[in-house]
């Protein structure tokens, strides 16, 4: 696992959002994993910047997001839909039918997760995976105890998730209790993974990712087993990482390391 520091939240955002960058423009059909979460804002502002800049096009990219809400359908405002539409789809110069999200509204979810896991496959998987991160550890909406071995399917949220998600509702008894989302093995199989937390609420959960024992009680200890994991983190989400030492001097600033 590859762990940069960045000393902002700013800063760590910006850095993912140059290895999204990055990912675009390596491939002439670059295939996005996407993930929601308020952690994310910021990485799809600076991409949207670079964007109107004329730094960055998506035109030939396809995106696939990791979770939709079951029971949403794609233009009520809180689904993971509308979420995207706001932060990113409805800014860049990405085509409509590439961007995908499993349908929360789909008359059977269970077959609806079956069919976007073979979404993915179809367009040939996912070239980088953008993952932000539970307190609880969860990643995607992948609760502790998930097979981490499980591919896209219904999840149950936990109840710390459901109220840790309100803040987006009106009324906290609206939030689903269920969610479509990518498995664990469906993430372990993006080329590159990249996770981005911050702020002191994820300092545990990060801690545990990195360094605690693998574990389903903590799914997101999952990439330990990827080959090409890359942890972004600020300050503050760092402030429990044991080896923090070490991290900075490998990568000081969040920068590769010059090995000439
Ligand atoms: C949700 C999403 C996750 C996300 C998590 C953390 O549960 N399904 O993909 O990582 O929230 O979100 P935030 O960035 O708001 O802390």
């Amino acid at each position: 696992m590859k762990v940069l520091v960045l000393p902002t939240a700013e800063r760590a955002a910006i850095r993912a959002a140059g290895l999204v960058a990055d990912a675009l423009a390596a491939k002439d059909r670059p295939v996005l994993g996407l993930a929601t979460g308020s952690t994310m804002e910021q990485v799809y502002a600076d991409l949207v910047a670079r964007h109107r800049a004329g730094a960055l096009s998506f035109a030939n990219a396809t995106t696939f997001n990791l979770d939709e809400y079951v029971g949403l359908s794609p233009d009520h405002p809180q689904s993971y839909r509308q979420t995207m539409e706001t932060l990113l789809f409805s800014h860049v110069d990405v085509a409509p039918n590439a961007c995908h999200l499993p349908r929360g509204d789909a008359p059977d979810p269970h077959a609806e997760a079956e069919r976007y896991e073979a979404a993915i496959a179809f367009d040939g998987g996912i070239d980088l995976q953008l993952l932000g991160i539970g307190q609880n550890g969860h990643i995607g909406f992948n609760e502790p105890t998930s097979s981490l071995g499980a591919r896209t399917r219904i999840k149950t949220l936990t109840r710390s998730t459901r109220e840790a998600n309100a803040r987006f509702f009106d009324n906290p008894n609206e939030v689903p209790r269920y969610a479509i989302t990518m498995g664990i093995a469906t993430i372990l199989d993006a080329r590159h993974a990249v996770l981005l937390a911050t702020g002191s609420s994820k300092a545990a959960a990060v801690a545990r990712m990195v360094e605690g024992p693998l574990g389903a009680d903590c799914p997101a200890t999952a990439l330990q087993m990827h080959p090409k994991a890359t942890v972004i983190v600020d300050g503050d989400a760092a402030a429990e990482l044991r080896m923090i030492d070490y991290y900075q001097e490998i990568h000081p600033d969040g920068e590769e390391p010059d090995l000439g």
